[in-house]
């Protein structure tokens, strides 16, 4: 059978989404300058869907700082891979400065976060190996498991009895030549709960493991500086390597991992996703910089961060909706319903309130269930937040009158 007939048929389980609702619930085009406000098939929406989480994307000083940055060198500079051609100082700048400010001795620079961590993850583990990682592990992890060589074993997620036992099971199964690699998420991104750093690097007493955490959603908005999730928890030093992404609260792109020398060296050497690929363009490098920077100058953008965070939640729960216990910024609102709920709920905010949220339904969330994901950011002021709990308010009763016929059904 020709291989792109075939395709037709099994369109994966995103696909008869993408197709139906192309441009609105998949691939929607937010346009005009990044921020609390956007428009949205030509009318002005209220956005909760932009991973800007300091609200610094269209900030003047760093809108700035792009310009000077693509004047100076281009978007061209360095060619190459880093290995051969691409490096250059400000790429070991940003090396040193990403450590400082993790607290780490050095970190590893990566051209984009998921193919780094898949790549990181591979490298890392061979067949002598075990691999052990969350069951609600971002795609990036999961799809790293899949190129690894080593034994893998996924644990429930947060639930440390099920990781004690997988890696009790590595213990028995290991020979000398065997290393133990566990990974998690700092902040989750979904669902917003932290993952159980402190119980996880509590076991490294009684287990040999090297832990490895995502922190995407948790560099720059979660701990007292803004080096993540560790710091937030008080086990920075435990984390043996910590990622971080650009995707998020520095608003541009790129990655890194920050972790020992010895272990940069070697993945400088390995990460085959580096090595085969053309570096960060210069312009990105010296921006990043420079947000990087600005980030440590400048907590109370953290701290605005917060405040909308929980004004928008306790909002949320004060008209009755169900807000996941988050501990990070990220704010999801669960309630019951179908994709059709889902799909309405999306459509009715977006239409009658001006109000832009993404919301998921089966099979990324149980049967009967929809999860509306909000993502505050420091730039949403107090009327965009009134302007959203009206919004939720006024669709209220639909919401839960439809999810309550969902159940009856179920
Ligand atoms: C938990 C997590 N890890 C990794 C990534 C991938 O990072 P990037 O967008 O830099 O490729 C994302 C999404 O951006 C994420 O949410």
């Amino acid at each position: 059978m020709d291989l792109f007939d075939k395709l037709e048929g099994r369109p994966g389980p995103l696909g008869e989404f993408t197709s139906e609702g192309y441009g609105y619930y998949t691939y929607p085009k937010l346009e005009g300058p990044i921020g609390p406000t956007m428009q949205f098939n030509g009318k002005e929406v209220v956005v909760w869907s932009v991973n800007d989480y300091l609200g610094i994307a269209n900030n003047p000083e760093i809108r700035d700082v792009d310009v000077k940055a693509a004047r100076d060198h281009g978007f061209s500079a360095p060619m190459g891979a880093r290995l051969m051609t691409g490096n250059s100082d400000a790429h070991e700048a940003l090396e040193d400065e990403l450590a400082a400010f993790e607290h780490k001795p050095s970190a590893f620079l990566l051209n984009y976060g998921y193919q780094g961590i898949m790549s990181i993850i591979h490298a890392l583990v061979d067949r002598n190996d075990f691999l052990i990682y969350d069951e609600l592990s971002h795609a990036c992890i999961v799809d790293g498991k899949q190129l690894a060589m080593a034994d893998k074993s996924v644990f429930k997620h947060n639930d440390i009895e099920s990781l004690e036992k997988q890696l009790a099971r590595a213990k028995r199964n290991a020979d000398e030549n065997s290393s133990t690699l566990v990974v998690t998420e700092g902040v989750y991104g979904m669902t917003g709960d932290l993952g159980k750093l402190r119980e996880i690097v509590a076991l490294k007493d009684k287990y040999d493991f090297r832990l490895l955490v995502d922190d995407a959603h948790g560099f720059g908005t979660m701990g007292e500086d803004g080096s993540g999730t560790g710091t937030h928890l008080g086990i920075q030093d435990e984390i043996d390597l910590y990622f971080g992404t650009f995707a998020k609260a520095v608003a541009l792109i790129g990655a890194f991992v920050a972790t020992e020398p010895r272990v940069v060296e070697f993945l400088k050497a390995n990460v085959r996703s580096q090595i085969f690929a053309k570096s960060l363009p210069q312009p990105i490098v010296d921006s990043a910089r420079e947000r990087l920077k600005l980030i440590d100058e400048h907590p109370e953008w953290r701290d605005q961060l917060w405040d909308n965070a929980l004004k928008l939640r306790k909002g949320l729960r004060d008209i009755g909706y169900n807000v996941l216990p988050s501990e990070s910024p990220v704010t999801p609102v669960l309630t019951q319903g179908s994709t059709e709920l889902c799909t309405d709920i999306m459509r009715k905010l977006r239409e009658e309130h001006g109000v832009f949220v993404s919301g998921v339904a089966y099979p990324v969330v149980p049967k009967g269930t929809v999860l509306l994901r909000l993502i505050p950011t420091a730039s949403h002021t107090d009327e965009h937040i009134e302007q959203t709990l009206n919004a939720f308010s006024a669709i209220k009763d639909y919401v839960f009158a439809r999810g309550a016929e969902v159940e009856a059904q179920a």
